[in-house]
């Protein structure tokens, strides 16, 4: 097949705005909408129509009805105001512009205060398949459907009183390398819990498994194999097993977990608060995901 020219516009990895941005330090700034091409919709246009079957019959009821409410275009790359002028008097959540990777503190935080981090960009509309990055099409086709819904939205706060009370708990440790031990771990737990939620989470239902996790509905490969694949072990959530469970970010999940609905998720949250202050997210197994400088020092410098 023969590959398209695709000018850079707000192309993932290849937007000159975006270089920009980050060059100068602005992680927070606005959706230029006519950088857009034709390539960049058409790559909008191509992933909403093919992920429609999928969703219908693999996503949990309150996206299909976030997707509704939402009133997604299916041929153009959305603009954010447009998105949030449906989606705030719903929860109060809003779609907020981000250049780049946003250091987890940062980003908790912002869902604390109903700001989900959006990237702008969009994968390329040759290599729709697979991307390492997030892009516009994951955040805003995949995560914010899931923020029209009350009950989910509570538990994305939540998250964000979580990074609160790890920064509070790890304020006045003198030790530098103590600190940074406890805070680590409390980082990775974090992060897994998420990605085993609200990336990755499936969902009891009358109707059989479906998929809430954010990760799966926007990836047109991995949603079906999620609920039908026998390769796949799914297991009722515990918490104890997926803070210390590490994960791979580069092939389909081997291993998910369910929960029953979202009040369940937001006990869960409320729970990995209570270990957290009981101090039984100190010393979780070593592994994936690895925390970077710039996660810790967001958790230390707020
Ligand atoms: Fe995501």
């Amino acid at each position: 097949m023969a590959q398209l020219a695709t000018p850079p516009g707000l192309t993932t990895t290849k937007s000159p705005f975006i270089e920009q941005a980050q060059h100068d330090g602005q992680l927070y700034i606005h959706q230029p909408y006519e950088l857009y091409t034709s390539e960049n919709h058409m790559a909008w246009r191509l992933l909403f129509a093919r992920m429609g079957e999928y969703w219908q019959r693999y996503a949990n009821p309150h996206f299909l009805k976030g997707v509704e409410s939402l009133c997604l275009d299916p041929n153009r790359v959305p603009r954010l105001d447009d998105v949030n002028r449906f989606l705030c008097p719903l929860t109060g959540f809003r779609a907020k512009p981000v250049s780049g990777y946003v250091p987890a503190f940062l980003f908790f935080d912002c869902l604390r205060n109903r700001e989900f981090p959006t990237t702008i960009t969009i994968r390329d509309a040759n290599s729709l398949n697979y991307l390492p990055e997030p892009d516009i099409f994951h955040d805003i086709a995949g995560h914010v459907p899931m923020h029209t819904d009350a009950a989910f939205a509570e538990a994305l706060v939540r998250f964000g009183d979580c990074a609160h009370t790890a920064a509070e708990l790890v304020a006045n440790i003198s030790d530098e390398h103590e600190q940074a031990c406890r805070l680590t771990s409390m980082i990775t737990a974090m992060a897994r819990f998420f990605w085993f939620t609200i990336e990755f989470g499936l969902m009891e239902s009358c109707d059989g498994l479906k998929v809430y996790g954010s990760g799966l509905l926007s990836s047109h490969g991995e949603i079906a194999h999620a609920i039908e694949s026998p390769e796949v072990q799914r297991y009722p959530i515990q918490l104890e097993w997926v803070i210390n469970q590490s994960f791979e970010i580069h092939h389909y999940q081997p291993l998910l977990f369910t929960v029953q609905s979202f009040d369940h998720l937001f006990d869960l949250v409320g729970e990995l608060e209570k270990w957290m202050r009981a101090g039984k997210l100190n010393n979780v197994a070593p592994g994936e995901p690895q925390i970077s400088e710039a996660d810790l020092l967001s958790f230390l410098k707020h």
